[in-house]
């Protein structure tokens, strides 16, 4: 299945389809000529596809090597982004070299940051191997690492040349956070497509058995929404905001809890309080933040936490980048399938902190901490 996608001036496909992993030499060389593939993984995904990969880059007459670092998001610095740089350097590799990204979200923004940088920037390959990164991170350009300040504070927009996502290989990546970007594509449906969230609904049990054509029906539809919005607001002036659905309350949770919430469980969560935010201020259709409950719960992802009070969440809130005068945004939903603009014209809508209180109490368990 190939999927069209554009940002900025570039367009690029989506390949999805299980078992494409073994034609991705051929689909680089055919992307990005290039003299030298710069591969660049995580440890876990070395281990699981490193060998199979170089292996067939070699077998199809390329020139590659696997430059591997240590997985987790407290590797996306910019000390790996330069221990990765300088062994390009050390290996002798040119301005007619090519970057791949194989792994997740972490390594796609990492080995991006470095395609973007590297000699003023080289082609980009985005093989993702997690959901998430499928659905997301490997759509819409953006790269980059964090720093103690915060998460991806130093980055750059660098668009890949292809992106290629075969299904197959989520079976090994754990159950966590095959339901994590399941809560991203769920996000996905609730902003832009009744249809999508629908099927989602009565596709749960096959998605979460990672049913091929269910898996590839999902990363294809969701590429298709994803990347549609990013090629009306390549730069994230505008519409590219309605992704943020959910993301207002989950990065403070993420911030404050100490469950140690999964950005994706996170973005569940932060869906049902936006949801309940808006119902309140009669911008929602009513009854959205119980259907939301319902299609997370029923793809085992949380709609509660616990470990964080109300009053450090608001906290969080007010601090958060797209605050205004001190005052919450949330992108709000008009119904499933769409989202509403607030009266300025603005995709997102300044919340009262009376509201998102309310809203915070119905998904942070702890109440007597509140
Ligand atoms: N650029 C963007 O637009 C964008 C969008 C969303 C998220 N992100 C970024 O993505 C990152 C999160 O991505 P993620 O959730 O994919 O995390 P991740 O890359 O850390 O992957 C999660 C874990 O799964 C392992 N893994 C990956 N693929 C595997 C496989 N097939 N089998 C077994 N194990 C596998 C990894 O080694 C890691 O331990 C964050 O840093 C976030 O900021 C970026
Ligand atoms: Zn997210």
């Amino acid at each position: 299945m190939h999927v069209a996608a554009s940002d900025a001036d570039r367009s690029y496909d989506v390949v999805v389809r299980a078992g494409v992993l073994a034609e991705l030499p051929a689909l680089m060389a055919a992307a990005a000529p290039a003299e030298r593939y710069a591969i660049i993984c995580d440890r876990n995904v070395a281990a699981h596809y490193g060998e199979r990969v170089l292996r067939a880059a070699r077998d199809a007459t390329l020139t590659a090597d696997l430059l591997v670092f240590e997985a987790g998001e407290a590797h996306k610095t910019r000390e790996t982004w330069a221990d990765l740089t300088d062994r390009m350097l050390e290996r002798g590799y040119g301005r007619d070299s090519c970057v791949v990204a194989l792994g997740g979200g972490v390594a796609g923004d990492l080995a991006g940051f470095v395609a973007a940088t590297y000699m003023r920037g080289l082609p980009l390959i985005q093989a993702p191997t997690t959901l998430l990164a499928m659905i997301d991170a490997a759509v819409g350009g953006k790269t980059g690492v964090d720093t103690v300040a915060g998460k991806n504070l130093v980055g750059a927009f660098h668009p890949p040349r292809l992106v290629v996502a075969d299904p197959l290989v989520l079976h090994t990546l754990p159950s966590a956070e095959v339901r994590a970007g399941l809560a991203e594509a769920i996000k996905h449906g609730a902003i832009l497509d009744a249809t999508y969230f629908d099927w989602i609904e009565r596709s749960s049990q096959e998605l979460l058995r990672l049913e091929p054509v269910a898996i590839q029906r999902l990363v294809a539809r969701s590429v298709e929404l994803k990347a549609a919005i990013v090629a009306q607001d390549p730069r994230e002036s505008g519409c590219r905001a309605v992704l943020n659905f959910g993301h207002t309350v989950a990065h403070a949770l993420e911030l404050h809890t100490s469950w140690g919430l999964p950005h994706g469980f996170a973005v569940g969560i932060g869906m049902v309080a936006e949801a309940v935010a808006g119902e309140l201020l009669h911008v929602t259709e009513s009854g959205t933040a119980d259907r939301l409950s319902g299609l997370l719960t029923r793809c085992r992802l949380p709609v509660s936490t616990g470990g964080v009070t109300v009053d450090a969440a608001l906290a969080a809130m007010r601090l958060d980048k797209k605050a205004r005068r001190s005052a919450a945004r949330f992108t709000l939903l008009a119904r499933v399938g769409a989202c509403a603009t607030a009266a300025d014209g603005s995709w997102t809508h300044e919340v009262a902190e009376a509201v998102a209180r309310t809203a915070l109490r119905k998904v942070i368990l702890d109440t007597h901490a509140v």
